[in-house]
C-alpha cells in the first residue's frame, strides 16, 4: 500500500474480517483477554545485520542479557521428589535447580566454591541427594549449604555461610520454573505482566509434557526465534492462506502476542498476494473443514468449518484424555495463540496448538542455535503429572520427521527451520538492514528495542 494510502505508519491492516471478527463467530463466549488489541507503531527503522551476525553483539548478549534476564529452565514435573535435580545451561553459564526436602524448588550455580570446578556436567534431570564435587569432593546439602569438606583442618577460613553454592534466583509460574543470574531482578510478577491474568483460564501448570524435542539450529537465536514471531511466512513458506489477517500485539516490554485463526481464512486478506490459488474460487467451509482432518461430516445451515471442528475435536480429547474442555473457546481449542516473552520463551494456550518454545544460543556459535519445542497436554482434574519423557534431539541436519511424537507438527517445523541457514548466509553479503512490516513484525521490533536496554543496562555477570 502506498505512503499516500496510508499517512500513519502501522494503523494499516489486511482487508476483510480482523481475527475479532471471527471470534465473535464463535460457538461459546470468548475469553475477554482474546478480545483485547493493544498495538502501537514502534519505528520503521532498518535493524542492522551485526545484530544477529558480530560476535561482538553476540559477546555483548552474554554479557549483558543472559545474566540479566527471567528465563525457564524447566517443569515442576522434571523434579518430582526431594533430591531431584536439573541443570540449565545458557551460554557459558550453568544453573542447578533443586527439590528441597520441603517440597519448594532453590537454584544454585552449577560450580564449586573450592576451585570453581563444574558440580553436575550433564544438562537435564539428575538425582543427587547431596551435591559433591567430582575433584577434591567438597559436598553440600539440597539446600546449598556445606555438607562436608574433606580436610577442613586445613580450611579454617571456611567459616559460617562463606562456602555455601551460589543462590541463583528462582520462581514458578504456569507450572514452569524460572531463573535469573542477578540477583537483584525485579521480580519475575514484573517482566510476566498480563500473562498470569491472561493464563487463569488456560492453567499451563494443569498440562504434561506429551513430547520434547530438542533441535539444534544453523543460525543466531534471533534469527531462529524470529521465523516463530509472524504469521507473514505462512503463504510463501507453508503455502497456507493462513494468518494474513493474523492479530498482533504488544502488552509491554516483555510480552506480545499474536492470535492467528485456523478453519477460516480470508480471501480477501490475500488480494495482493501472488496466483490465485486461494482466492478464486476461494475454499468453501465445507472444504476447510476436510482441510482441518475432520471427515465424512456435513456442514447444516448457519455452521461454520471452525464450529464444527472445535466440537469434534472437544469430543475426541474428552475421550481421549478424559478432559472436560466443554468450556474452552473455539479459539482455545483451534487457534494459533502465541505469547512471547522477552527475550527467548513462547507459550500457546490452545488446545490444537499447545506448544512452548525456547532459543537459546548453542554455546559460544553466534550462527547456531537450541530450539526446545514442548507439546504440552491438558491433564485431567486431580491427575498427577507423569514422569516427563527424555527430550528427542536432532542435529543441524535431521528432520523434524524424525520425532514421530509431533505428528502433523513435524512437516511444520521442517519448512519453518528451513531458511534460517539462508537467512543467515543471505545476512553475511548483506549491505541493507532487515525492514520489517510495521504491524505483522511489530514484536520482532519490540523484542530488539527490549533488548537494547538490557545491552545498555544489563549488570554484567561479574
Ligand atoms: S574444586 Fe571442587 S572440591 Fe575442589
Ligand atoms: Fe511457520
Amino acid at each position: 500500500m502506498s505512503a499516500t494510502n496510508n499517512p500513519t505508519p502501522g494503523e494499516a491492516r489486511a482487508p476483510g474480517p480482523s481475527v475479532a471478527d471471527t471470534l465473535r463467530r464463535d460457538s461459546r463466549e470468548v475469553p475477554a483477554p482474546l478480545l483485547e488489541q493493544h498495538y502501537a507503531f514502534l519505528g520503521d527503522e532498518d535493524l542492522p545485520v551485526e545484530r544477529y551476525i558480530s560476535r561482538e553483539f553476540f559477546q555483548r548478549e552474554i554479557e549483558r542479557l543472559w545474566p540479566n534476564a527471567w528465563q525457564w529452565a524447566c517443569r515442576e514435573e522434571h523434579l518430582p521428589e526431594t533430591g531431584d535435580s536439573y541443570v540449565y545451561d545458557i551460554g557459558p553459564y550453568s544453573v542447578l535447580i533443586a527439590r528441597m526436602d520441603d517440597g519448594g524448588v532453590k537454584a544454585f550455580l552449577n560450580v564449586c566454591t573450592h576451585r570453581g570446578t563444574r558440580l553436575i556436567d550433564a544438562q537435564g534431570c539428575a538425582y543427587t541427594p547431596s551435591i559433591t564435587c567430582p575433584f577434591h569432593g567438597w559436598s553440600w546439602n539440597l539446600d546449598g549449604s556445606v555438607r562436608n569438606i574433606p580436610g577442613q583442618w586445613d580450611f579454617p577460613h571456611t567459616v559460617g555461610d562463606s562456602h555455601n553454592l551460589a543462590a541463583v534466583r528462582c520462581e514458578v509460574w504456569g507450572g514452569f520454573i524460572f531463573i535469573n543470574l542477578n540477583p537483584e531482578a525485579a521480580p519475575l510478577a514484573d517482566y510476566l505482566g498480563v500473562m498470569p491474568a491472561h493464563f487463569a483460564q488456560f492453567p499451563l501448570e494443569r498440562r504434561r509434557i506429551r513430547a520434547h524435542v530438542q533441535k539444534t539450529l544453523p543460525a543466531n537465536w534471533k534469527i531462529a526465534q524470529e521465523a516463530f514471531m509472524e504469521a507473514y511466512h505462512n503463504f510463501e513458506t507453508h503455502d497456507s492462506p493462513h494468518g494474513a489477517n493474523a492479530q498482533y500485539d504488544v502488552f509491554s516490554k516483555y510480552v506480545s502476542r499474536f492470535i492467528h485463526t485456523i478453519g477460516s481464512y480470508s480471501p480477501t486478506a490475500l488480494a495482493d498476494y501472488p496466483g490465485d490459488k486461494w482466492r478464486s474460487p476461494p475454499m468453501s467451509e465445507q472444504e476447510m473443514l476436510a482441510d482441518l482432518s475432520i471427515e465424512g461430516r456435513s456442514l447444516a445451515a448457519g455452521e461454520t468449518a471452525r464450529q464444527v471442528a472445535a466440537q469434534a475435536i472437544r469430543e475426541q480429547l474428552q475421550a481421549q484424555l478424559g478432559v472436560d474442555i466443554d468450556r474452552c473457546s473455539d479459539s482455545q481449542v483451534l487457534d494459533s495463540i502465541e505469547y512471547h516473552l522477552f527475550p527467548n520463551m513462547f507459550f500457546f494456550p490452545g488446545i490444537l496448538i499447545p506448544m512452548v518454545y525456547r532459543f537459546r544460543p548453542n554455546g559460544d556459535d553466534v550462527d547456531s542455535s537450541i530450539f526446545d519445542v514442548l507439546v504440552l497436554e491438558p491433564l485431567p482434574d486431580g491427575a498427577a503429572h507423569p514422569e516427563p519423557p527424555e527430550p528427542t534431539r536432532l542435529g543441524v541436519e535431521q528432520s523434524y520427521t524424525e520425532a514421530p511424537e509431533l505428528g502433523w507438527l513435524a512437516p511444520v517445523y521442517d519448512e519453518d527451520t528451513g531458511n534460517l541457514d539462508l537467512q543467515t548466509r543471505g545476512l553475511k553479503t548483506s549491505r541493507k538492514g532487515l525492514s520489517l512490516g510495521n504491524y505483522q513484525e511489530v514484536r520482532i521490533r519490540r523484542v530488539h528495542q527490549t533488548l537494547d536496554e538490557f545491552m545498555d543496562q544489563g549488570k554484567p555477570f561479574r
